[in-house]
């Protein structure tokens, strides 16, 4: 039993310091965000709908698709070469410096504000969407333990690709296939404007 309780102390401790030494460093990986800043903006702000916007996002989530891109889990044709390189130090860094950001919100146009936060707060209980709010929050600023996204001010035309890829199981993740598969294209329509001027 003491043997026991002395290997765990070991354990922890080893992975209390390997944690301390991964941990990113934010000065770090604004220099090493150089190179992202023509896309997704010198302050993690993308002027480009189609690139998203990266200030503000929970580390945690940033760190695992950064791997996804790596590792091809995750694919697209302007990301992917640019995570093929990263190392795990760079990645760090980078999602340090990025969850660190001030997250840009943009606007819901008026025509979607109304069938947007249906989808968003309640979810469709005729066809089993769940609530988007239950895991990206009420105000869309995710759960970042739980890398469960922050969806605030998020571009809307990228957040339709985003959901119309995991019905299409090109970006692959159970939870969101599930539900994306769920709804209509108009749902998806909707609450991509939504979360676009949602905090
Ligand atoms: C040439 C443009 C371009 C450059 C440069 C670029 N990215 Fe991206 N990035 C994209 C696009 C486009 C996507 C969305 C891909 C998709 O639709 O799946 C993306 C997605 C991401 C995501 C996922 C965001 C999310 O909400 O899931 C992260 C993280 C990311 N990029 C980080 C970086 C980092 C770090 C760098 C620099 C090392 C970088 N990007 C450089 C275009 C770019
Ligand atoms: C049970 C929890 C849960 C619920 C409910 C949920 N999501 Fe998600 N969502 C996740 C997780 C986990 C991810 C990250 C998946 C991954 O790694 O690809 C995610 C990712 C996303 C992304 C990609 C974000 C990005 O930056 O690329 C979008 C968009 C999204 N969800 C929209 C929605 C919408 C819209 C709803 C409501 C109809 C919803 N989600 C409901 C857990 C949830």
């Amino acid at each position: 039993m003491k043997r026991v309780l002395l290997f765990l102390c070991a354990f922890f401790l080893i992975l209390s310091i390997r944690t301390g030494l991964a941990a990113g460093d934010i000065k770090a990986g604004e220099q090493k965000s150089q190179v992202c800043a023509a896309c997704h903006g010198a302050d993690g702000n993308s002027s480009n709908p189609v690139w998203p916007n990266l200030a503000g996002q929970g580390e945690g989530y940033l760190i695992s698709q950064l791997h996804f891109f790596r590792n091809g889990e995750r694919e697209n044709a302007q990301m992917s070469p640019m995570a093929a390189n990263l190392s795990d130090q760079d990645i760090e860094d980078l999602a340090a410096w990025y969850s660190t950001r001030k997250g840009r919100i943009g606007q819901t146009p008026p025509e979607y504000v109304v069938s947007g936060e249906k989808v968003y707060r309640a979810g469709n209980a005729d066809t089993g969407v769940p609530a988007c709010m239950a895991c990206h929050g009420p105000a869309g600023e995710g759960n970042a333990p739980a890398q469960y996204p922050a969806l605030s001010g998020q571009h809307a035309a990228y957040v339709e690709t985003q959901l119309n890829a995991y019905r299409a199981g090109t970006r692959v993740n159970m939870i969101m296939r599930t539900i994306a598969n769920k709804m209509s294209a108009e749902e998806i329509k909707a609450v991509s404007e939504y979360v676009q001027g949602l905090h």
